[in-house]
């Protein structure tokens, strides 16, 4: 079997509608590789269905997602956009990594403990193997790089853990140890109301998200209203990072005009927030707003997304199945 040295898979839940840390954190550095790799992108559904999604709203997302991928400027044809559930090596091979990963790993897991909170003997089992269902959807492709955000950074560590040691009980090198590829000025995009909560499609606030779907008009209230200090604009970097509301600020007009932060801390440097804010929120609407209005045409063209669902299925399968057919073999199960 061919070994790829520079294929990417990342994937994104259709469990809500896609907010600016989606697409600074993952989306957006998605289109900037896909020149240099051969891509797999997924949307994925059986992730999303660790908490209860409404089976109507989730048919919904899932195209939303796929558009989003596509309105954002992902190119189908030479990429792989598919859905996770239609793709069932992810979860044949997730069920062998599930007994290759040990419970202390799992438990270590932060995000399980954020979403779990104080429920956690009520979340389901889902929620909590989580991590061994991710490292199946990159290590199916045999992915060597991951583009995520920095909150996947963990799960990333635990995939690497379960490659390793299944190339060490089962004596054999056939899975890459994966890279994470954490890139941008926006690695982590802090909600607009609390600097030093993440940006998140659960926040109860609708004001603290941007969201792709957001008008022009909704995007520039929201930094408008945007949580601030009364001091004006830091002079540099040190200072800024002392000011998570700030920082967060002066980070998303960086990823949003591909420029570096210090570059941006030093054109408003003692400036007052009320015009920085003008400036950010007419920045942010300009490159949004062509996204939002991309995703509402792809998604009148229902049949136009399902063909794409439908031939990056087939593609995803023809690499997939010939990796897990290797994995039952090493592991000793019958063949098939
Ligand atoms: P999710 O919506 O949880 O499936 O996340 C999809 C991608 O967006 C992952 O690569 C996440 O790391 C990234 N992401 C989600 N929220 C944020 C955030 N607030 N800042 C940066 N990246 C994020
Ligand atoms: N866990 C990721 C998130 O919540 C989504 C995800 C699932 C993913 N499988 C993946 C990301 C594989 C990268 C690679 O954001």
């Amino acid at each position: 079997m061919d070994k790829p040295n520079k294929r990417i898979l990342s994937g994104v839940q259709p469990s809500g509608d896609l907010h600016l840390g989606n697409y600074l954190g993952a989306i957006k550095n998605f289109v900037s590789l896909q020149d240099e790799y051969e891509c797999f992108f997924c949307v994925v559904d059986l992730h999303a269905i660790t908490v209860w999604q409404d089976p109507a709203t989730l048919a919904q997302k899932t195209r939303e997602v796929t558009a989003a991928f596509i309105a954002s400027g992902i190119d189908s044809k030479k990429n792989t956009l598919f859905v996770q559930s239609q793709v069932p090596q992810h979860s044949q091979l997730a069920w062998a990594f599930s007994c290759i990963a040990r419970m202390g790993w799992l438990n270590r897991m932060t995000q399980f403990k954020d979403k779990a909170g104080k429920n956690s003997e009520n979340v389901s089992v889902g929620l909590y193997s989580y991590p061994t269902l991710m490292a199946a959807d990159i290590l199916i492709y045999l992915a060597t790089h991951v583009p995520v955000g920095e909150d996947q950074k963990q799960h990333l560590e635990l995939t690497r853990d379960i490659a390793q040691k299944f190339n060490n009980d089962f004596k054999n090198d056939l899975f890459p140890i994966p890279e994470p590829l954490i890139l941008g000025e926006a690695k982590r995009v802090m909600s607009l109301r609390d600097g030093t909560k993440k940006m998140s499609k659960s926040d109860p606030s609708d004001y603290s998200r941007i969201m792709l779907s957001d008008t022009q008009d909704e995007i520039i209230q929201k930094i408008k209203k945007a949580k601030t200090d009364p001091l004006p604009l830091p002079d540099n970097l040190v200072a800024a990072k002392s000011r998570p509301e700030a920082l967060n600020l002066l980070t998303l007009y960086a990823a949003l005009s591909d420029a570096d932060t210090e570059t941006v801390i030093r054109n408003y440097a003692g400036k007052h927030f009320s015009q920085f804010k003008k400036d950010l929120g007419d920045l942010a609407s300009s490159k949004l707003a062509p996204i939002s209005l991309e995703i509402n045409k792809l998604m009148n063209d229902k049949d136009f997304l399902d063909s794409i669902i439908n031939t990056g299925k087939e593609k995803a399968i023809s690499v997939a199945e010939p990796v897990l057919k290797q994995v039952y073999e090493i592991i000793g199960f019958l063949s098939r």
